[in-house]
């Protein structure tokens, strides 16, 4: 080979393989390596074949084969395998060098690595790659963060391979130190559980309730995607709906409704607990796909206490197309809501990891690419241009009026399902949240009434100043002594 390698890539499943080629395509040399020396050689002997992609049987073998400083990108299963080989290349690799994970890694596993690295002299990038096997080939969306000293020398080849915003805009810039690039994907594939919780109950509204065919329903889906719901998972819901199986019905009816997921979604609720943010769709979307997988106890419920279907409540065609007006702007109004929860989550994440975000250049780099990509996207960075200290989506004039304008239609499409017995855990759970956060009053002071009652827990009061605690002797039985106020 006359001349080192640009990067080195370790992993080549089919996500590593397309972005090793869409970094030759973009006049990058990519040496690689893979576990399995054998797929490695199928890659260099198929796909690759004719590129100037080189191969490394060993690890000491790809790290020689580097430019300084050397990058190095894993492209391997989340989790101990990344640990073991950041362990083997340590001792091969030169202070200045650079390691990039680019699997679904969770935040806090790189927040130690890059320390970890640091120790070493090493620099360490956590970063989400999303878009799938398609976007890894032709651009994904790609979320950096880590060691900042390491931007320089990977900006160009990521921002040369990432998908293009429609304004010409890499889908791809630094997200934040640490765990920042990692959080954030972690936080976009929640979003992604949200939005597609959000079109399976528009599908099964579609189905039960207004009885719809599936060529009608992807008509709908179809013409949605003209207008503001536009984005690639309507896109090929639309699609979906359309094909058919090998005996012409149609394939998606033939598909088992237990959901599976790999783990982001559960991270992004657990974590939002614990910084007391309520992502509520999120947290409906995750458990809806936990719900469903309990497939077989379903089933016998449904024997026992029997299907919630209630076939009068099917509406006619006339009816239909109010419906499907209301259901569109549930959807829509959900899905800012969504969003809104999703960005409380991440404002919240970065001031207690001290992490620097710009939140209209996280939308941005969702715009192109990824699962989320939508034409949406563009209104979020826009309302962080106009206002960086935007405190909730919601509150951006644009937003605002959006989601107020569809409350009639968000509560109509919402109580019409919930009357027919179609469950709506998402297009409710955003509902309600969205009462919830303008409403002056909520009945928290009957939480904190019980929680004085029976515990001493004190509670503040509306007469008195913030920070002033008071315990009321409620039985006459109980004690004036108080416990303490802390809150967990
Ligand atoms: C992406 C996706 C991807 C994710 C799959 C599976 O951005 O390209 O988010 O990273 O792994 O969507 O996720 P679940 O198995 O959890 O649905």
């Amino acid at each position: 080979m006359d001349r080192k390698a640009d990067i080195g890539l370790i992993g080549l499943a089919v996500m590593g393989q397309n972005l090793v080629l869409n970094m030759n395509d973009n006049g990058y040399t990519v040496a690689v390596h893979n576990r399995t020396t054998a797929k490695m050689e199928d890659f260099l002997a198929g796909p690759a074949k004719g590129t100037s992609v080189v191969g490394a049987e060993t690890l000491e073998g790809l790290v020689g084969m580097l430019e300084s400083p050397r990058r190095v990108m894993l492209m391997v299963k989340a989790g101990p395998v990344v640990d073991s080989y950041i362990e083997q290349l340590i001792p091969l690799l030169d202070k200045g060098d650079i390691v990039i994970d680019g699997g679904n890694s969770h935040y806090p596993d790189t927040e130690r690595r890059v320390k970890e690295l640091e120790k070493h002299g090493l620099l360490f990038i956590g970063t989400g790659v999303s878009g799938g096997e398609e976007g890894a080939r032709t651009g994904p969306s790609i979320m950096p963060g880590g060691a900042s000293q390491a931007w320089p020398a990977v900006k160009p080849i990521f921002q040369a391979i990432a998908a293009r915003a429609s304004d010409g805009t890499p889908c791809c810039d630094w997200v934040g130190d640490g765990g920042a690039g990692h959080y954030v994907k972690m936080v976009h594939n929640a979003i992604e559980y949200g939005d597609m919780q959000l079109i399976a109950e528009a599908y099964q509204i579609m189905h039960e309730l207004l009885g719809m065919s599936h060529t009608e329903m992807a008509d709908v889906f179809g013409a949605w995607n003209q207008g503001r719901l536009e984005s690639y998972l309507i896109e090929i819901t639309s699609d979906i709906l359309r094909t058919v199986d090998e005996d012409g019905s149609p394939l998606l009816e033939n598909i088992l409704d237990a959901a599976g997921q790999k783990g982001t979604g559960k991270w992004t609720v657990v974590d939002a607990a614990n910084l007391g943010i309520p992502v509520t769709l999120i947290a409906e979307a995750v458990f809806a796909r936990s719900l469903s997988a309990l497939k077989e106890e379903r089933v016998k419920a449904a024997e026992i206490l029997g299907e919630p279907k209630n076939s009068s409540a099917v509406l006619g065609s006339g009816d239909r197309d109010a419906m499907l007006a209301d259901l569109e702007a549930a959807v829509f109004a959900a899905k800012i809501t969504s969003y809104a929860q999703g960005f409380m989550l991440i404002r919240e994440a970065a001031r207690e990891n001290n992490w620097t975000i710009d939140f209209g250049a996280v939308a941005g780099m969702w715009r192109g690419g990824c699962i989320i990509r939508s034409a949406f996207l563009g209104d979020i960075t826009e309302a962080y241009d106009k206002n960086p200290e935007l405190q909730n989506l919601l509150l951006a004039p644009v937003f605002a009026t959006a989601t107020r304008d569809s409350v009639p239609a968000w509560r109509r499409a919402v109580t019409r399902a919930i009357g027919a017995g179609v469950p709506v855990p998402a297009l409710g759970a955003a509902l309600s949240f969205f009462d919830g956060y303008r409403t002056q009053r909520l009945p928290a002071n009957m939480l904190q009434a019980q929680r004085d009652y029976f515990g001493a827990h004190t509670y503040e009061r509306t007469d008195k100043p913030r920070g002033e605690y008071y315990h009321t002797n409620w039985t006459g039985s109980g004690g004036a002594v108080s416990a303490g106020t802390y809150n967990a």
